[in-house]
């Protein structure tokens, strides 16, 4: 069974990070989303409503997990039983944080992997940043995260405006 790790914080899920999954997906028996529980100090979107866009944005890709990790990703990795980190780069920029990441990564955990898919160029400018910049001053965002998670996006942000959004700390 070749598993591997997809590792991200997801605030929220992107069509560039759907694009990755849906080719990280193709190369592995199982692709497990990990989704790092406390990303930033302030994500915009807490654990359980990350999830939820996720959920959303990736039904059609058959052979996914969702779990949320803490901690290390290496000692994640262990605790999946998966040797191989997918990272998808944008652009030269993202090399020289990735690179750094795989190799403190690899220093903690020789045995592992860290394979990089590159983005497809019609979403290499797209970013969870560039998404949450457009959703706080009411852009249009249709055109950088799936068509399947701008609802429910809509409807947590609605909740929040309101009053009822989740609060669940992460
Ligand atoms: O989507 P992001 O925020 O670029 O993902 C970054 C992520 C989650 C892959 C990275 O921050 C991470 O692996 N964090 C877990 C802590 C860790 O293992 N740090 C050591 C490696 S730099």
């Amino acid at each position: 069974m070749i598993k591997y790790v997809y590792p991200g914080s997801f605030d929220p899920l992107t069509k560039g990070h759907v694009d990755i999954i849906e080719r990280g997906a193709k190369l592995a028996d199982r692709l497990i989303v990990g989704i790092l529980m406390n990303a930033t100090k302030q994500p915009m979107f807490t654990l359980k409503e990350r999830i939820r866009i996720i959920e959303a944005g990736i039904g059609h890709v058959p052979n996914v997990d969702i779990i949320p990790f803490d901690g290390l990703l290496v000692d994640f990795l262990k605790q999946q039983d998966a040797r191989t980190v997918v990272r998808g780069l944008r652009a030269v920029s993202d090399f020289e944080y990735e690179l750094q990441m795989a190799q403190a990564n690899r220093n903690l955990y020789p045995e592992m992997e860290t394979i990089f898919l590159c983005t497809n160029v019609e979403y290499s400018f797209i970013s969870s940043t560039v998404v949450k910049d457009i959703l706080r001053h009411g852009g249009d965002i249709s055109h950088l995260v799936p068509m399947e998670s701008i609802h429910i996006i809509e409807k947590i942000l609605g909740g929040k405006e309101n009053g009822s959004g989740s609060a669940d700390g992460n």
